[in-house]
């Protein structure tokens, strides 16, 4: 069985455009208006085919035969259509429109497999709107729920409970979001590797073991805002200046980790009021640190935030740390990842195993249900920026390779 090739990267091609940045790489924040044109363009791709599609509070979407309620060894296909800001035209939506593939695929035909096989949509998985990466699937296997509606707010301030509601979604209610894991038989995800090696080793698939986990806080330093000329030297309390000191920090931290492993980063900031004449009164930015041991992580962190403790101290600056968001290093199924390596080696295809430093929705569920992943080489390596790239035979090999896991499993 062969999944059409035109179709997968036609498709592809068509979604990229729903960015709000024309031009420069693809911005879709979960729940904004390009979220909302790619997901109907996907509802209309998937009913044009007989398939339902559904979306559950949180904004989740199920796409699956109508004959799959009540069904139990259900096959998930998950990934998330929603990107970093100037992000790429592949991260997530890549996995999307291949479970569509392999739906279609199935269906065509005919293979009873179909009415086993759901794709999912996880809302909000890079946290690009509500600071949270993985939002969806932490919904459906409870790590959040009621009281996360109200916690989590975005950078305007309005909260997921607020965002929900002016989506057209059904209400909230636990038991229309959480997931009956005893009626599923597998998870799968098809991602992009976002990082060097498959290129870097000339291979075409990665099958990935384990993933690493993360831990995000959300640093406040305040100062004293003033007039930048009339305020000597030694009279300021400068927070940017207090965060300068702090970010270095954070990396010569993460540098010491022998093995090194453990990465840390500091990717977003707001200086206030961020004017050339006023000394910066306060600070925000975030720090994240990922390990694939859930030990190191939590290491990394206390030493990053001991030190930031200190240095604003010395210089007299009020701090405030907060958590944002974590998860936990998870390794992939041993028979998925047996299954998907014999598929690989019988189909002829260069590929090897692999662990992902990236965080995915699989790695929240993969506790629950039997998971697997499968990645295809980036150009370059690169990830989360407008460069972003896949060769067209690698992304259709990819997809194939979850049909055949489909169809094996
Ligand atoms: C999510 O894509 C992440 O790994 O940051
Ligand atoms: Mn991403
Ligand atoms: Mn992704
Ligand atoms: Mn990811």
């Amino acid at each position: 069985m062969k999944i059409s090739e035109e179709r997968l990267l036609s498709d592809l091609h068509l979604l990229k455009c729903f960015t709000d940045t024309p031009g420069v790489g693809v911005t879709r924040f979960s729940y904004g208006e390009s979220d909302r044109r790619a997901r109907q363009f996907i509802k209309e791709a998937a009913e044009s085919h007989g398939f339902s599609v559904r979306t559950d509070p949180i904004g989740n979407m199920y796409i699956g035969h109508q004959e799959m309620d009540g069904k139990r060894n259900k096959i998930r296909i998950g990934s998330h259509i929603d990107t970093v800001r100037n992000g790429g035209w592949l991260d997530g939506i890549y996995g999307i429109a291949s479970g569509l593939e392999v739906l279609r695929t199935l269906s065509e035909n005919e293979s009873e497999r179909v009415s086993e096989v759901e794709v999912v949509i996880f809302a909000e998985e890079e946290g690009s709107n509500f600071g949270s990466t993985m939002t969806g699937s932490k919904f459906v296997t409870g790590i959040y729920g009621e009281k996360d509606l109200d916690r989590l707010k975005n950078d305007d301030q309005i909260s997921l409970r607020e965002m929900l509601m002016n989506c057209s979604f059904p209400p909230y209610q636990e038991e229309e979001v959480l997931w009956d894991f005893s009626s599923m038989k597998a998870m799968l995800e098809l991602h992009i590797e976002q990082g060097p090696v498959l290129e870097r080793e000339g291979k075409s698939i990665g099958i990935v073991d384990g993933i690493f986990g993360m831990k995000t806080i959300e640093i406040t330093i305040t100062g004293t805002g003033n007039h930048a000329g009339a305020t000597p030297m030694k009279y300021r309390r400068d927070a940017l200046a207090t965060a300068a000191l702090c970010i270095a920090e954070v990396e010569r931290v993460a540098k010491t980790d022998p093995e090194g492993i453990v990465v840390a980063t500091v990717g977003k900031m707001s200086v206030l009021p961020n004017c050339s004449n006023v000394i910066p009164e306060k600070v925000i930015f975030t720090v994240e640190v990922r390990d694939k041991r859930e030990e190191r992580i939590r290491s990394f962190i206390n030493k990053i935030e001991e030190a930031i403790k200190m240095i604003s101290d010395q210089r007299e600056t009020d701090l405030e740390i907060r958590s944002l968001a974590d998860s936990r290093p998870f390794r992939m199924d041993n028979r998925i990842m047996k299954l998907m390596d014999r598929l690989a080696s019988e189909a002829g295809i260069h590929h090897r195993i692999m662990d992902s430093g990236a965080v995915h929705d699989t790695c929240i569920i993969a506790p629950h249900v039997p998971s697997g992943m499968l990645f295809v080489p980036s150009i370059g390596g690169r990830s989360h920026v407008p460069f972003e790239d896949t060769n067209a035979d690698d992304l259709v090999g990819g997809a194939q390779l979850l049909l055949d896991t489909v169809l094996n499993i």
